[in-house]
């Protein structure tokens, strides 16, 4: 394709074009989750546990609910989406009364069960499906977490719409997604997902009835060299 001077590429998009994994697109519905459960039940999902630990995003995103950056003590009925090996999930078991209704949710059987074994409690009903096709009624949530999961949708918009429908008026949700950032990118090639643009992810979320309350950091490092990913706390309004 031919370059004008007005559409010239920008570094930012060469790089995102290089180093971006870009087979997410394309395929069927059965085979995109056909993908995802592969991956995620096989050895990767494995290596995941190891690699949450080690990049210390499980410990942080644990510091971020000690902290009460995102507060889920007065939940009383939580959705954890995308659940893998319980990384947040044992966090929310935690922070959270004995009462307050856990529900995991994977595609990935084989996650689940790593969570139910890693975590060995009871307390979460683990159930597996699509996001894109939540089998929960309207409003049966009034908190939901979602960390590193909508990366792996090639549009975000049939999922977000579903966790605003699941999710009550004046609801809340801590969604976690990787940025088109470099080390976002590098993410991007691992785990064979995407990467969001922070204002695009935001215009999404607020078609779908999400809008974003606030935006998080891990620590004032993450926040000075805007570092960690897209973090957010989005909202659905009251009077929806
Ligand atoms: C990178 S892991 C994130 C695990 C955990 N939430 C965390 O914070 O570390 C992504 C998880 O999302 C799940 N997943 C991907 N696409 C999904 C979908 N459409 N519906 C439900 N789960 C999905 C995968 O099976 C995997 O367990």
């Amino acid at each position: 394709m031919s370059t004008t001077v007005g559409d010239r590429k920008s570094p930012r998009k060469t790089l995102r074009r290089l180093v971006e994994f870009r087979g997410i697109n394309g395929g069927t519905v059965q085979q995109y989750r056909n993908r995802i459960r592969n991956m995620y039940d096989g050895p990767a999902g494995a290596v995941l546990v190891f690699g949450s630990l080690m990049s210390l995003h499980e410990p942080l995103v644990g510091r971020m609910f000690r902290r009460r950056k995102f507060d889920v003590s007065g939940c009383r009925s939580i959705l954890d989406v995308g659940s893998g090996a319980g990384q947040i999930l044992g966090h929310l078991l935690k922070g959270t009364e004995p009462e307050t209704r856990l529900v995991a949710f994977d595609l990935s059987h084989g996650m689940l069960r790593r969570a139910r074994t890693r975590l060995g409690s009871s307390r979460p009903s683990y159930v597996t499906g699509d996001l894109t096709q939540l089998p929960f009624a309207d409003n049966s949530f009034d908190c939901i977490t979602c960390g590193w999961v909508i990366e792996h949708l090639p549009d975000p918009r049939p999922g977000l719409a579903e966790l605003s429908r699941v999710l009550q008026p004046g609801g809340r949700m801590l969604l976690l997604a990787t940025e088109d950032t470099l080390p976002g990118m590098v993410v991007s090639r691992t785990w064979k997902c995407r990467t969001y643009n922070r204002r695009e992810l935001r215009a999404v979320c607020d078609e779908v009835g999400l809008p974003w309350r606030s935006q998080l950091w891990f620590t004032p490092i993450h926040r000075f060299f805007k570092m960690g990913g897209i973090l957010v706390e989005a909202q659905k309004p009251r009077d929806a």
